[in-house]
């Protein structure tokens, strides 16, 4: 059966992003309008063998809703292993990592290497929704490289154990995240689940607004997970959701500023000074990338050590109203 929806309230939702969707940034993202936000990926293991490292990846803003958590593994012993771990966080939904193509991940066949094993795939989501209250969803590639899309065979597997949700980074794990993501295949994989109640997201090249709903409009695809294009500009979720209605919006230099100090409050309320003063520089560069002053911003942020620090740095920008251009910039 699958159970009832989560409450996504807009199609627009944060991707998982290791090292950035941490609990401070779902929350400045659910605050400019987005849908939900997953985690960034928990380890299976980590999480039945009680590590207080990987557990903290699922603590929650307060009254967060829906938390979707990540999880990652190489088969389905880890994932038997942790769920009443994983259930002391009263989850909402629970994702399943089908896509991280990192050597150190996929060397121990879990992330894109699992989406050669569609069998075990169907295991884990058998196992997730039998014994779990959460919606089940999975997260994937085309496939390994351009000679194996596998990417319906691995949707049906999944499907057909019962995944509420199915989410295509339309890229293949050889491309890493270089290249460009073709969403055709999105478009073809929406199509080939006709008829289901299986929900398709979208992923990959979501750098605007504009390509959010482009990729709705070109696909059919029910919703939209925004990585990069969300980094330093949570903005995009409101933009996104006001275009879907016809209107343009440009957030102000005024309300960028505010908000990178108020996610700059959260993550000192989450991690304590030190940690959030150095945390929060890899967001900020992110946040003034496009901006005039961007330079000598970057260089104090890069030594700041309190919040004063941060809103002298700012003060280096000038340039209201500029839109940051977002670039396809991460390899691994
Ligand atoms: C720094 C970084 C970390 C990522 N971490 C995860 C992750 O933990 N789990 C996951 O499923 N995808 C992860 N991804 C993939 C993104 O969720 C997304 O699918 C991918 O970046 C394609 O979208 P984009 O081209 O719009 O950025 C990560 C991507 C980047 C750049």
């Amino acid at each position: 059966m699958i159970p009832n929806a989560p409450l996504f309230s807009s199609p627009f939702i944060l991707a998982p992003l290791a090292g950035f969707t941490d609990a401070p940034f779902r929350h400045i993202a659910h605050e400019w309008g987005s849908g939900g936000a997953i985690t960034e990926m928990i380890s299976a293991e980590g999480l039945a063998r009680d590590s207080r490292n990987t557990e903290a990846l699922l603590a929650r803003y307060d009254e967060e809703k829906p938390l979707v958590a990540q999880l990652f593994g190489p088969s389905l012993d880890p994932f038997m292993r942790c769920v009443d771990r994983l259930m002391e966080y009263a989850p909402d939904m629970i994702d399943i990592n089908c896509g991280c193509p990192v050597a150190k991940v996929v060397k121990t066949g879990a992330g894109s290497a699992l989406m050669r094993r569609p069998d075990e795939i169907h295991r884990i989501v058998d196992h997730l929704v039998r014994n779990t209250p959460c919606p089940v969803s999975v997260k994937f590639r085309l496939g390994w490289d351009s000679s194996s899309l596998n990417y319906m065979e691995v949707a049906s597997a999944a499907a057909d154990a019962g995944a509420w949700m199915l989410t295509l980074h339309a890229r293949t794990r050889s491309q890493g995240y270089s290249g460009k993501a073709d969403w055709s295949h999105i478009a073809r994989l929406k199509e080939h689940m006709r008829g289901t109640d299986v929900k398709i997201f979208a992923s990959g090249d979501i750098f605007s607004a504009q390509d959010a709903v482009d990729v709705m409009d070109r696909t059919g695809c029910d919703g939209v997970m925004i990585a990069r294009g969300a980094m330093g500009n949570p903005f995009i979720f409101t933009q996104a959701a006001r275009l879907q209605e016809g209107r343009g919006w440009q957030v102000s230099l005024k309300e960028r500023k505010t908000t990178m100090l108020r996610h700059l409050d959260y993550m000192v309320q989450a991690f304590g000074d030190d940690v959030a003063m150095r945390d929060m520089r890899k967001h900020a560069v992110h946040y003034v990338k496009g901006l005039r002053g961007a330079g000598q911003a970057k260089a104090m942020i890069n030594v700041a050590r309190s919040r004063e620090d941060y809103e002298r740095a700012l003060d280096m920008l000038d340039d209201e109203g500029a839109v940051p251009q977002v670039e396809n910039t991460f390899e691994f």
